[in-house]
Parts: structure tokens; C-alpha cells; sequence
């Protein structure tokens, strides 16, 4: 897929995922703005990115202030003359259950992910808006996000955050052809490859260089950084001009549209419901689930 002329940032593309899709995005001809807090890992990826032939410029500053938003547009239309792409992948956990969380864990992870979304994502717009040629949001998401998951009050709500950005900007960025899609990736990266239930397999890939196995690729979606670029890329070029407001899984063999919240059931009554009537309402026959489903490893 070809994205000679387009620029795109990455936020928290110093490793992992983020490193992957400035790689990527390259490697398809896009020039590309690395950034991370890590200083040493930004200069590490520009200098991957060149010496495989491509272009980048490092941005080493966090992201949720509004300055560092507004430094990764200028480093992209100072160095590249423009901006085409953003993709907000910067990212941390401080996992706690909720009655242990503290108020510094939860504004940690809001205030990276969650305002550093909003401030990359509104300076962006500003930028996109200004030039008149469209553009793309490309907002990461998580599966927390979507489903709730143990220990994961902070980062649940801002990834459900994300997804719930990503579908008010796509309504108001429509008429100026900028599309705004959040992606669900699953991979193995730092931030995961400790979960019990994937360590020994991620380990033991790492160990042999046998590719994950196929159980972990198909049903459980998780694979390396390398197997969610292909999405990135195409949302980045022309050919997903289509697609907005859209939330998107990937991961390993697997890609999957996630369904939007809707009413799934509902019932009237003549004149409005009083609270002894709703426990016999209709709609909680079938309840729904939430969570992240437990993996299933074959024969465990
Ligand atoms: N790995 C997965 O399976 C998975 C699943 C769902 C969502 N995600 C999301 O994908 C994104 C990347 O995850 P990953 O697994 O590559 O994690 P990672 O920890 O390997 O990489 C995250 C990068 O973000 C950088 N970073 C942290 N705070 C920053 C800040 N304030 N400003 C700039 N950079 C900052 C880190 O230094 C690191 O280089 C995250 O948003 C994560 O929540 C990952």
C-alpha cells in the first residue's frame, strides 16, 4: 500500500506497538514523527527508521500536555511540510482494583492516554482542518475498553473513552474528509507479555523463534506488533476513506468489527415505570456479560 507523500505521527512509537507502526508506515513510503518520553528509544527508532530508508523525526516529550501536542504537529509540517496521519499508541498501566487505586494511578493513565488522545487529536484536527485535504485519526483502543476488565478501572475508562472520542470526532470531522476509527489491538509487547495465561507461550516463541501458535493467533487474537500493522496502514492510506467512526480488533490471524453500544432490549409502559414494576420488566431475560473472557489454552 502506497503513502508516498503523507506524514504521519506516532505517539509512543520509541517500542512496541507504536515502534512497529512508525516502521510500517514508513517502509510504505510515509515520512513519520517518532515520539516517546523514552529519549533513548526515540533516537533508536528514528535511526531504525532512516537506515531502513525511510524518513522520521524524534519528539522526545510525554504526551497529555497541550504543548507536546502542539510540538508533534509543528516537528511534522517543520520537517515534512504537512500532516496527513495521526495514531495515538502512547500508552501506560498502574493496574490496581478499584478499592486500592489510588488517585495518582488513575490520573496517570487518564492523563496519557485519555488527555493525551484528546490534546495530540485536537491539534491534529486544528492542522488537518487548516490544509483542507482530509486526513486520519487513528486512535488505539483496548479490549478493557470495550468489555471492563479486572483491575483496570483507570485504563478501562480512558481506552472506552477513546472509542467514545473516536465516534463523536468522526460525526464532526466528516465534512472535512478526515476519518476518525479507534483500533483494538492485541499483541505481544512489553505491556502484555507478562499476563499468566500468554508468558509461557510469548517465552517460549521467543526463545525458539517458532511462531505463536495457531490457538493463540485465531482465538485468542494475539500475535506480534508486526500482525496489527497491516490495519494501520490501510487506515492510514486512501483506500479506507469509507470507513470512520468505526471501532476495529486486531490481532494475530484475527480482525473483527466491534458492534457499537445499542439498545438491545426495551419496554413500555403506559405513563412511565415505577420502581416495583421495573423488577418484572421484559428486558432482563437474557442479561449481558461483560469482561474479558478468560483465555482458553487447548488441553489446560
Ligand atoms: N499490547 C497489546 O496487546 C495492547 C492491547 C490493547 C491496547 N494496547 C494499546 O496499544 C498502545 C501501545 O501498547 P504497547 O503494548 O506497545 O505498550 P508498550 O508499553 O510496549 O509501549 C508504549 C510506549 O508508550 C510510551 N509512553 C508512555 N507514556 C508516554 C507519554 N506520556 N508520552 C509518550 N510516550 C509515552 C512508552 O515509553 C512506550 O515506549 C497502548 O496505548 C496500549 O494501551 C496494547
Amino acid at each position: 500500500m502506497d503513502l508516498d507523500g503523507k506524514v504521519a505521527i506516532v505517539t509512543g512509537s520509541g517500542r512496541g506497538l507504536g515502534l512497529a507502526y512508525a516502521r510500517a508506515l514508513a517502509a510504505a513510503g510515509a515520512a513519520v514523527v517518532v515520539n516517546d518520553v523514552d529519549e533513548g528509544a526515540v533516537k533508536e527508532a528514528v535511526a531504525a527508521v532512516t537506515a531502513a530508508g525511510g524518513r522520521a523525526a524524534g519528539v522526545t516529550a510525554a504526551v497529555g500536555d497541550s504543548a507536546t501536542a502542539d510540538q508533534l504537529v509543528e516537528t511534522a509540517v517543520r520537517e515534512f511540510g504537512r500532516l496527513d496521519v495521526l495514531i495515538t499508541s502512547a500508552g501506560i498501566l498502574r493496574d490496581r482494583v478499584l478499592w486500592k487505586m489510588s488517585d495518582e494511578d488513575f490520573d496517570a493513565v487518564i492523563r496519557v492516554h485519555l488527555r493525551g488522545t484528546f490534546t495530540c487529536a485536537r491539534a491534529a484536527a486544528v492542522r488537518l482542518r487548516e490544509q483542507g485535504e482530509g486526513g486520519r485519526l487513528i486512535l488505539i483502543s483496548s479490549p478493557a475498553g470495550q468489555r471492563g476488565n479486572f483491575g483496570q478501572t483507570n485504563y478501562a475508562a480512558a481506552k472506552a473513552g477513546i472509542a467514545a472520542m473516536a465516534r463523536t470526532w468522526a460525526l464532526e470531522l466528516a465534512r472535512n474528509g478526515i476519518t476518525v476509527n479507534a483500533v483494538v489491538p492485541v499483541a505481544a509487547t512489553e505491556m502484555t507479555k507478562t499476563i499468566p495465561a500468554f508468558a509461557p507461550v510469548i517465552e517460549e516463541s521467543e526463545r525458539t523463534g517458532e511462531p505463536l501458535p495457531a490457538w493463540l493467533r485465531r482465538d485468542e487474537g494475539m500475535g506480534t506488533v508486526d500482525d496489527v500493522t497491516g490495519l494501520i496502514t490501510f487506515l492510514a492510506s486512501d483506500a479506507s476513506a469509507h470507513i470512520t467512526g468505526q471501532a476495529i480488533g486486531i490481532g494475530g490471524d484475527r480482525l473483527a468489527l466491534w458492534a457499537h453500544p445499542q439498545e438491545k432490549a426495551v419496554a413500555f409502559a403506559d405513563g412511565g415505570w415505577s420502581a416495583s414494576s421495573i423488577g418484572s420488566a421484559p428486558i432482563f431475560g437474557e442479561l449481558e456479560t461483560y469482561g474479558i473472557p478468560a483465555p482458553k489454552q487447548p488441553g489446560a
